[in-house]
């Protein structure tokens, strides 16, 4: 496949970008002008863009046969309120634009797990754990609400065209590697009970990518890419305890390990044939 990847020199643009070269892909490489020198990979045709700038975003992914759309402004804090938003809102239109206009028909948008608030919200709601893709958004934030707003976005478009295949993968915490995670533990962010001790393996987020735009289902599918371990160094039983006594739990948390984590990610087994991995060494053991 040609595949256009945007926000291709960041993070998990990156991973994503050296993940579809190797799975023998060709890529065109979407980034502002300027960031796509930091993309370390080879045999990638590079495109320096404003993805609020529909017309060129509509000239770069010409020929394509697939848009995984990652750019974005990833916390609400990086810029002005108004400016995340715009970024966000503007860019994710943009990419599910162009490639409806250029028939393309396979898309995959990066949301977050913050698209029915967390991280970033004063007071978080849970209405019931495990977290399924149903639940409803209690985002309080310009970032969260960006993510929410991609989610019905990409809805709209795939009533557009019915057979267009369109996921929305939410992924917590990008971490790289097992080391990362230690350190991530060691030194766990304060909005860590917000957003549940969850995280992503940067790599499962990349595969989850690339399965999305070679999946058969058709419409518009939120799916949930989250580790089936927690970041925490209590029990999941405990962290229920302490801050959520009061959320219905309709399946049991915990797991084997006791570690269990707080999202359910059995529509990513089911439309992505993806089982999201945990990075802990301990927890592999169970
Ligand atoms: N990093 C995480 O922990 C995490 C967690 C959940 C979801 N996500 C989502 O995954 C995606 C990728 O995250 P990341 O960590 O790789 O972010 P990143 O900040 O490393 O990369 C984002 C890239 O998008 C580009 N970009 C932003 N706005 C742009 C614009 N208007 N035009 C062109 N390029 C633009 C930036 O230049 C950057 O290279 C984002 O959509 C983010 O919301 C990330």
């Amino acid at each position: 496949m040609r595949i256009a990847v945007t926000g291709a020199s960041g993070l998990l643009g990156t991973a994503v970008t050296a993940a579809a070269i190797d799975g023998g892909h060709s890529v065109v490489a979407l980034d502002r002008p300027g960031a796509l020198g930091s993309l370390a990979v080879d045999a990638v045709r590079r495109v320096d863009v404003d993805l609020t700038d529909y017309l060129t975003v509509k000239d770069a992914v010409q020929g394509c046969d697939a848009v995984i759309h990652l750019a974005a402004l990833v916390s609400p804090l990086m810029a002005p309120e108004p400016v995340v938003h715009h970024n966000n809102v503007m860019a994710s239109y943009n990419a599910l634009l162009a490639a409806a206009e250029n028939g393309i028909r396979k898309v995959c948008l990066a949301s977050s797990v913050n698209a029915i608030g967390g991280a970033y919200s004063e007071h978080p709601r849970y209405d019931w754990f495990p977290v399924t893709e149903g639940h409803p958004s209690y985002s309080q934030d310009p970032y969260s609400l960006s993510k929410w707003v991609g989610e019905m976005q990409a809805a709209d478009f795939a009533r557009r065209d019915p057979s267009a295949t369109i996921a929305s993968l939410r992924f917590h915490a990008l971490l790289r590697d097992e080391a990362h995670l230690a350190e991530w533990k060691n030194d766990l962010p304060r909005t860590a009970p917000k957003d549940l001790w969850g995280y992503t393996a940067l790599g499962d987020a990349a595969s989850a990518c690339l399965a999305a735009v070679q999946a058969d289902f058709v419409g518009s599918e939120v799916i949930y890419v989250v580790a089936p371990t927690t970041t925490a160094l209590q029990p999941t039983a405990e962290l229920l305890c302490e801050h959520y006594p009061d959320v219905p739990v309709r399946t049991e948390l915990g797991g084997r390990s006791g570690f269990g984590g707080f999202f359910d990610c059995a529509k990513a087994q089911r439309l992505l044939g993806l089982t999201a991995r945990t990075l802990d060494h301990a927890e592999r053991a169970h």
